[in-house]
């Protein structure tokens, strides 16, 4: 089954015409400094690839890599009752988990679920004419790298670190309802490496319009100031080849596409007819989306970007 889906999220096992299993595994080290939030955000990020196809999570492994002789280990309780705060959130459950000392805390998930094969959702369906929404604003890796230099708090970044703990369950049951053509979760690549990967995998090009990328407050400013996460210049490097753009694009708008994401948003390809539809229902489970392009007639893979 996985040779036939070769661009999904998450690894997929049909066990028959109408059930298959879906398996993911993710693990980092802390975005924040408390431990709870941190536990809920690595788990709503390892939750995400599951939601990102249409799946049901089912059951949940901790990951969890700790300092056990220099660090409190209320710590990675705080950390563990995070995660399971989420999974329960998921209505899934904690099956079990494995953890080893190691100098610095990492945890993360790996993820069980199931989709009817028929119906799940992958990143090779867009069409063009298709309309892509995303439904988080962008910024985590600008503002977490803020955090570790200290130019921002925790309380700064709050609407960020909610958005991080919230889970794409509701965009992913809205996405399943509404019917959409494609679907990837936004993580490390950024906007620019999770759209390029799907236009590709769908031999389309997409269209983005960078004035409406929607972004966390602040995240704009650390731009600014020159406060680009590693990850961000790996993904320029990649993806900005595949990039063109007959208009002068805000160099800070580039650090927002290119900008890797923790936890990030849904980008869904829907078709035109459905899109005012999908945003109502989106909103109605008090899920943000964003209309941020199109699905165009271009090289596989390419993205064409306008003011
Ligand atoms: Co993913």
């Amino acid at each position: 089954m996985s040779q036939e889906i070769p661009f999904a999220d998450a690894a997929i096992y049909r066990l028959s015409e109408s059930l298959a299993l879906v398996q993911s595994v993710d693990f980092f080290t802390p975005v924040v400094d408390d431990p709870y939030r941190y536990g809920q955000i690595a788990a709503s990020n390892s939750l995400s690839d599951i939601y990102a196809m249409g799946a049901r999570p089912l059951t949940a492994m901790n990951i969890a890599c700790f300092p056990i002789n220099c660090l409190d280990k209320d710590i990675l309780v705080q950390m563990l009752r995070g995660g399971a705060e989420r999974v329960h959130a998921a209505g899934a459950v904690i099956a079990g988990g494995h953890s080893i000392e190691d100098d610095e805390p990492k945890y993360g998930l790996s993820v069980t679920g199931t989709v009817d094969p028929r119906h799940m959702v992958t990143t090779c369906g867009a069409r063009t004419g298709d309309q892509l929404l995303l439904t988080k604003p962008l910024g985590t890796g600008l503002l977490t790298t803020a955090l570790k230099g200290e130019v921002l708090t925790e309380t700064d970044v709050s609407e960020a670190i909610a958005g991080m703990v919230a889970l794409n369950k509701e965009a992913s049951e809205v996405m399943m309802r509404v019917g959409v053509a494609a679907s990837t979760d936004i993580t490390g690549f950024g906007l620019i490496g999770h759209a390029a990967e799907m236009a590709e995998a769908s031999k389309v090009g997409f269209r983005l319009y960078m004035e409406r990328l929607p972004h966390y407050p602040q995240a704009l400013d650390m731009a600014e100031i020159g406060l680009v996460p590693v990850g961000s210049h790996r993904n320029k490097k990649y993806y900005l080849p595949r990039c063109r753009n007959a208009r002068p694009i805000d160099p800070l708008l580039m650090d927002l596409l290119c900008d890797p994401q923790t936890s990030g948003g849904l980008l869904l390809a829907l078709s035109p007819e459905r899109l005012d539809l999908c945003l109502e229902a989106l909103q109605q489970r008090g899920v943000n989306a964003w209309h941020i392009g199109e699905v165009i007639d271009s090289a596989a893979g390419s993205i064409e970007l306008e003011p």
